[in-house]
């Protein structure tokens, strides 16, 4: 079966998908954002987890429980800071795409959802992002037989709109 990827708008932290992303930080000490949010719907034991993880490299991702969420599991992944294209931002963003569904895997998820990474507070241009986005899940998704959808969770209808151009076109 192809692994179903589709849009939504949403608030990720209301999912109820067997893995959500969070767009955090090095420190997976939470923040603003996504994080903020996802940090507050799954209660302080999430923040405990994150603590004993030893922090996060950018491209890189690390798996904690859900806690009080709606998702079983939590992948924190660090998304790379915007400095105009020149210092690996497209390879670093594909990577966390690339990193956060092989850490779901060890979760043995069948549904994720990603908030669009870096494209917040971290500056990354949203349509070059969602082109990474999309491209790497494409690229990726077939090395996970379990896997049966992944969702890419907008937060505005013009992202959504973005989103929906891009998963219209052929991979
Ligand atoms: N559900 C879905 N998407 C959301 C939500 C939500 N509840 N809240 C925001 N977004 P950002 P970044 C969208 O800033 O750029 C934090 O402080 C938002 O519209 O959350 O990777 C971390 O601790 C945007 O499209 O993440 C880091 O320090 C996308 O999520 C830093 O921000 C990402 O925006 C990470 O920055």
């Amino acid at each position: 079966m192809p692994v179903l990827l589709r849009a939504v708008q949403a608030d990720i932290t209301t999912l109820a998908v067997d893995a959500i992303v969070n767009a955090a930080n090095t420190s997976l000490l939470g923040g603003g954002g996504v994080d903020g949010a996802i940090h507050r719907a799954a209660g302080p034991a999430l923040l405990e987890e994150c603590r004993r993880l030893g922090g996060c490299d950018t491209g890189d991702a690390k798996l904690t429980r859900g806690h009080h969420l709606p998702a079983r599991w939590v992948v924190h992944t660090v998304g790379p800071v915007w400095f105009g294209g020149t210092r690996g931002e497209p390879a670093l963003l594909a990577a966390c795409y690339r990193r956060s569904l092989e850490v779901a895997a060890a979760g043995a998820v069948r549904s994720i959802a990603f908030p669009s990474i870096s494209t917040g507070v971290f500056g990354y241009p949203f349509e070059a992002a969602a082109q990474v986005a999309v491209a790497s899940v494409r690229a990726e998704v077939g090395r996970w037989p379990l896997l049966e959808e992944v969702i890419f969770c907008c937060f505005s209808s013009g992202d959504l709109a973005e989103y929906q151009a891009l998963l219209a076109e052929q991979g």
